[in-house]
């Protein structure tokens, strides 16, 4: 038992304010069966040998399988495999019903989607307090240079992108006249998005005292006071586990309340929270948008609209 007495909802928090990518790690059980899980405990361990670890979670279905095999395979997410994460995020059903996949090293099933892949033999079992921490050697490895990877952050899914910092201090090193970055599209649309963003969020946390995850679920109760749990893993992209701890600290601010387990419906206060927000996001933008024309600022959402759905 540990000696300090932490508050495991608040604790896991706080390591969620570091973020990781999201990996598939699979095998076969006893039976030969495929089994997957899941995991963002990945990391890099050494380079000779060539070591990596993950942990899992003593109470998970797959534990027996993950402890005593062979072989086991890391599949790396990509940005397009939100729904592959959530799959194999549930819990002990047939994952692999709606996974592609052929058999690797030690029969250990692969993705046929990844960012990157390692298959490996493993190398070491440790205890971990209530986790197995699991070393492989990689045998083998692959990825895909044109794949993003998929990040997850705060209990969110969230893609990487460059640091904006970076964009800025690179481009007048040139003495080139012909600022390609600077003009290109992709530049412009993210610059305005980090700024716009890096400004608004900490005034959601200090006026209305919600943090981005608590914003995005509120917002969509604006114009949906009751939502299915389910429904709403999709739509602020968080998985099922993490979305319903962040539902548990707006429970705690009484921000909404469970109907029944799977419905959230948002409380008087969670609705004037949500005006509030509406409010003052409305006036941040306004106060925006006010630096153009109100030609200019019209002409800019809808071409921005269209692009949207061009690009869609
Ligand atoms: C993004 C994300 C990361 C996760 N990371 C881990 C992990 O590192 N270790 C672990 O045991 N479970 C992790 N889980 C939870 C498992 O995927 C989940 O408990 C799964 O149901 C276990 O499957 P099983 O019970 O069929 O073995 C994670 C879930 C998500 C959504």
């Amino acid at each position: 038992m540990s000696q300090t007495e932490f508050d495991p909802k608040d604790f896991r928090r706080a390591l969620s304010q570091f973020p990781t990518g999201v990996t598939v790690i699979t095998t076969l059980d006893a039976e030969g069966n495929p089994v997957g899980v899941t995991a963002s405990s990945f990391n890099s361990v050494s380079m000779d040998p060539t070591l990596v670890l993950w942990s899992i979670d003593k109470g998970a279905h797959s534990l027996s399988a993950f402890e005593n095999a062979e072989h086991f395979a890391v599949n790396v997410l990509s940005r397009d495999q939100v729904a592959t994460s959530n799959n194999f995020a549930s819990r002990g059903e047939d994952k692999f019903a709606n996974a592609e996949y052929t058999a690797g090293l030690g029969d250990a099933p692969v993705l046929n989607d990844y960012a990157a892949q390692f298959e490996c033999k493993t190398w070491a079992v440790y205890e971990g307090g209530d986790h197995l921490i699991l070393v492989g050697e990689v045998l083998d490895y692959r990825y895909n240079d044109d794949a993003e990877p998929l990040v997850f952050a705060r209990g969110s899914y969230a893609v990487s992108a460059q640091h904006p910092e970076m964009v800025k201090s690179s481009a007048p090193c040139t003495a080139n006249e012909d600022d390609f970055v600077g003009d290109y599209l992709l530049y412009l649309l993210r610059e305005s998005y980090q700024l716009f963003s890096a400004d608004l969020y900490p005034k959601l946390m200090h006026e209305c005292g919600v943090t981005p995850e608590e914003w995005r679920i509120l917002a969509r109760m604006i114009s949906c006071p009751a939502i299915k749990i389910s429904d709403l893993v999709g739509m602020v992209m968080q998985p099922e586990a993490a979305l319903r701890e962040t539902a548990d600290f707006m429970t705690d601010k009484g921000l909404v309340e469970y109907q029944d387990k799977n419905t959230l419906s948002v409380t008087d206060k969670g609705a004037q929270v949500a005006a509030q927000m509406k409010k003052l996001a409305q006036s941040e933008e306004t106060a925006l948008l006010n630096q153009l024309t109100s030609e200019q600022s019209a002409q800019l959402k809808d071409s921005l609209k269209t692009l949207i759905e061009k690009l869609g």
